[in-house]
């Protein structure tokens, strides 16, 4: 799939922008703080409907201005779509797929699918289990909408849990409301964890041959889910979840917080058989980043049949020159929308140069 075209208003640093896309490599050229990022942010919000860097969706519209306006034409295997953004400065945000308006954020995932790489994407070997959650998520959500509502009303039904356990400590009819609670929270995070069981499985299989490519047959690489609610594998993910839920219930209520489920679950990331996610050095984060990345980009194409766009924004100066070349050959298929504040790579390219705010060719 690919975007075709662009325009946006008000947005960010832009004023009014338009620009056309190729279906292969596009360089977003310029120096730091002209608006590279932002033009990157407005084609994932149309993808994902939110920003890759804030929940504060008011810092969109540019200063002094009412309204930010985004406008993004895709093209996929049997047709297009055009997708329209209105976030006003009061955070106020409307959808619209082809003319009509998106009442619920699952239906505009997986019409525009993009993996975005930078370098806070670099670090999600190292970095706190929330980051290694939301790589997981935000793809899993795209790819499968039973995905995205069954962590919705997870993520809901966990906010009232823990509401309760702050607000009702000691009370009577605790129990029966946390009772009802759980079941829910066991249903949907049930769909959560095998999903995610099954991804991790998957993804595993293509980052190993990536990973161990890039290591010049020096790594082996390893992916598991990394939970503390299966204790007792033999049940049913939503029964074991269930049980574990009860068995946790007074430290829940001690801590005042839901300590086990998928909201606390990880991945291991395994490198020769050691668990790496403390130890990694600078080159294996680099390396295991990438081949998750395109491993991620892998299985893509086999869930939805359709390369997703490849964000890659200011990656190319963390990465040596080889694995820029690995990169750019191994997505050759994919639509690529790429920023630096200088292209020197050999790769023919649509290179859109900014300058300010303003796209100068
Ligand atoms: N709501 C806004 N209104 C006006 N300007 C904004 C707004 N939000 C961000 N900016 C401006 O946008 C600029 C940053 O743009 P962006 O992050 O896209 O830079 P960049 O080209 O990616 O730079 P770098 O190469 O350093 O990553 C900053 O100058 C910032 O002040
Ligand atoms: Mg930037």
């Amino acid at each position: 799939m690919l975007v075709k075209n662009i325009s946006i208003k008000n947005f960010r640093n832009y004023s009014v922008a338009k620009t056309d896309f190729s279906p292969n490599l596009n360089v977003l050229v310029g120096e730091n703080a002209v608006g590279k990022t932002n033009m990157l942010e407005a084609i994932y919000l149309a993808g994902l409907g939110r920003s890759p860097r804030t929940s504060k969706e008011k810092e969109l519209v540019k200063n002094g201005e009412e309204r930010a306006l985004v406008y993004i034409t895709i093209e996929k295997k049997f047709r297009s779509h055009k997708i329209e953004i209105q976030i006003d400065n009061q955070s106020k945000k409307k959808v619209f797929l082809d003319g009509i308006p998106v009442l619920r954020m699952g239906e505009l995932l997986g019409v525009l699918n993009v993996v975005y790489f930078s370098p806070d994407e670099m670090k999600l070997v190292k970095e706190a289990p929330e980051n290694r959650r939301r790589f997981l998520d935000i793809s899993l959500s795209q790819q499968q909408r039973v995905y995205f509502f069954a962590l919705s009303k997870y993520n809901k039904v966990l906010k009232q849990r823990n509401n309760l356990l702050k607000t009702s400590f000691g009370k009577e009819g605790l129990d029966e409301m946390l009772d009802i609670w759980d079941v829910q929270l066991a249903e949907n995070g049930a769909v959560i964890i095998e999903k995610r069981i099954e991804y991790i499985e998957k993804l595993k299989k293509s980052a190993e041959k990536i990973h161990y490519k890039m290591s010049e047959g020096k790594e082996m690489l390893e992916l598991e889910y990394d939970t503390d609610t299966l204790v007792g594998k033999d049940e049913e993910i939503a029964a074991c979840l269930l049980k574990n839920l009860k068995k946790t219930r007074e430290k829940d209520k001690k801590l005042l917080y839901t300590t086990i489920g998928p909201h606390r679950d990880d991945m291991k990331i395994i490198i020769n058989g050691t668990d790496v996610r403390k130890f990694a050095s600078q080159g294996q984060q680099r390396t295991t980043a990438l081949a998750l990345k395109l491993g991620e980009m892998e299985l893509f194409k086999e869930e939805t049949g359709e390369l997703p766009v490849l964000i890659l924004d200011d990656v190319l100066s963390e990465l040596d020159e080889s694995r820029q070349r690995l990169l750019l050959e191994s997505t050759a298929d994919a639509q690529i929308l790429l920023s630096c504040t200088e292209y020197n790579l050999k790769n023919p390219a649509n290179v859109i140069r900014i300058v300010n705010g303003t796209i100068v060719e």
